[in-house]
């Protein structure tokens, strides 16, 4: 399914297409409805994201509906980036796929939508040749990923990424969903 932007089979009306730099306020009163008001990002730190890693981010829509995105960046082994701040640039030798945030829209949870932006950032983590990917996990997210395949790893994460942040990791062999 990498990269065609076709309809993920099992709902019928959902199709992916890469992020653009015009999305940022949906992204943003999606991210909102998501976490609530006590986790806000700014469109500058996530338009650097963007311009930094435009094949690694995702829009997930029906028609004209914007149900979900991802935003994802190549990174290396050393924990997780600084939150709220507008990376500078990716680490030179990274080797890993970082899962910045994947949210999708109440209305639409349960059709299938972040496991349709999950497997295309990982398609694109897999193709870009690195070992694994990681993430942090917020609040009770990690039941989620766990199913995905990561596992924790013990680190300090920045303070910014609250109580309860869990920083994850999974590999990428060859033929593993
Ligand atoms: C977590 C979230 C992304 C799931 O989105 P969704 O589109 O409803 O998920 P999907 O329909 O693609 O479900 C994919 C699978 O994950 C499971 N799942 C969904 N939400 C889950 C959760 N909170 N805990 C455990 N498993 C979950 C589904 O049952 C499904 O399993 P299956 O493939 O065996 O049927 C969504 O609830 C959300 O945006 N939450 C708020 C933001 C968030 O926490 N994002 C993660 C950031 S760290």
């Amino acid at each position: 399914m990498a990269g065609t932007g076709r309809a993920p089979a099992s709902t019928p009306g959902l199709a992916l297409r890469p992020l653009r730099a015009a999305d940022l306020p949906v992204v943003l009163a999606i991210q909102r409805a998501a976490y609530g008001d006590g986790y806000q990002e700014s469109a500058a730190v996530l338009g650097r994201k963007l311009a930094l890693a435009p094949q690694a981010c995702w829009m997930a829509h029906r028609g004209d509906d914007a149900l979900g995105y991802v935003f994802a960046h190549p990174w290396d082994a050393a924990g997780a980036p600084p939150l709220h701040v507008a990376l500078a640039a990716l680490p030179a030798g990274a080797d890993r796929g970082f899962v910045h945030d994947l949210a999708v829209s109440p209305a639409a949870r349960g059709l299938g939508v972040a496991a349709a932006l999950f497997g295309r950032v990982r398609d694109w983590s897999r193709a870009a040749g690195h070992v694994g990917m990681r993430l942090v996990a917020l609040g009770d997210a990690v039941p989620f990923w766990t199913r995905l395949g990561f596992s924790a790893l013990p680190s300090d994460l920045p303070a910014a990424y609250g109580d309860g942040a869990c920083l994850m990791e999974r590999p990428l062999a060859e033929g593993q969903r």
